[in-house]
């Protein structure tokens, strides 16, 4: 699937600031010349980044994004997995890794050759708790069931849960119920400590909405290399 065929996902502002100044946050000394957002959405993560890291260029791969350049912006709309532009100082992701079709280590691989050596990789990402388990449990069972009739029930139970928001932003995450989490914080963690990467800072993510997994910030270093 590309890009076009599917809208962009709308990121929450409060994310972004919430995301975006931790990002800042974890830069050491040097400031990133090669910035990757991977599952870049809209884009607006990347927007925040460039307006902070003026020498920096920036890539975002989405499976919906359409190849664009804006300024010192690239979008390119790819599977992660297969993308080979090579190695960035900063790689960053919200809550895009969790469902990728492959396994933790081939992801954690695939991300271990993707930042360069000393870089800096910050996600945020479901971690392993009885939470994000029941309702991986109550994901696969929608999954096969999934009709009209399941994603308007879904609608109304986000509505009844978000008054407040827009019914575009619900209607948009309708299919996230769906997705079965395949890799968490925890296990990729182990999976890039074995490749030598450091754990430099975790930290629990806001918890906005009882149908979204629990997410964890990490922050870690890859070897020098
Ligand atoms: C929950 S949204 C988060 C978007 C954005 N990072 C944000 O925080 O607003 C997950 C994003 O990851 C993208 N995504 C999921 N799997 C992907 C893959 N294998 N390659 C590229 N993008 C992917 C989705 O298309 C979606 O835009």
């Amino acid at each position: 699937m590309t890009a076009a065929s599917t809208p962009a996902f709308g990121a929450d502002p409060a994310q972004v600031a919430w995301f975006g100044a931790r990002v800042i946050d974890a830069i050491a000394s040097e400031p990133p010349r090669r910035v990757l957002d991977i599952g870049c959405g809209d884009g607006a993560l990347l927007r925040y980044l460039a307006a902070r890291l003026p020498a920096a260029t920036l890539v975002g791969v989405d499976v919906t994004a359409r190849d664009e350049q804006h300024g010192r912006i690239q979008f390119v709309g790819a599977d992660y997995l297969a993308l080979e532009v090579g190695r960035f100082d900063l790689v960053v992701a919200s809550s895009s890794l969790q469902g990728m079709g492959t396994t933790t280590d081939a992801l954690a691989a695939k991300i271990a050759r993707d930042v360069a050596p000393s870089g800096t990789l910050v996600h945020v990402t479901p971690y392993r708790c009885g939470y994000n388990h029941a309702l991986n449990v109550l994901r696969a069972l929608l999954h096969p069931l999934r009709s009209r009739a399941t994603d308007r029930m879904i609608l109304i139970v986000a509505r009844a849960l978000h008054p407040a928001e827009p019914r575009d932003k619900l209607v948009q995450r309708v299919d996230y119920m769906y997705l079965i989490l395949r890799h968490y914080e925890d296990d990729l963690r182990a999976a890039l400590a074995r490749r030598g990467f450091r754990l430099t800072r975790t930290e629990p993510a806001p918890h906005t909405s009882a149908g979204q997994p629990k997410h964890r910030l990490a922050v870690m270093t890859a070897p020098a290399r």
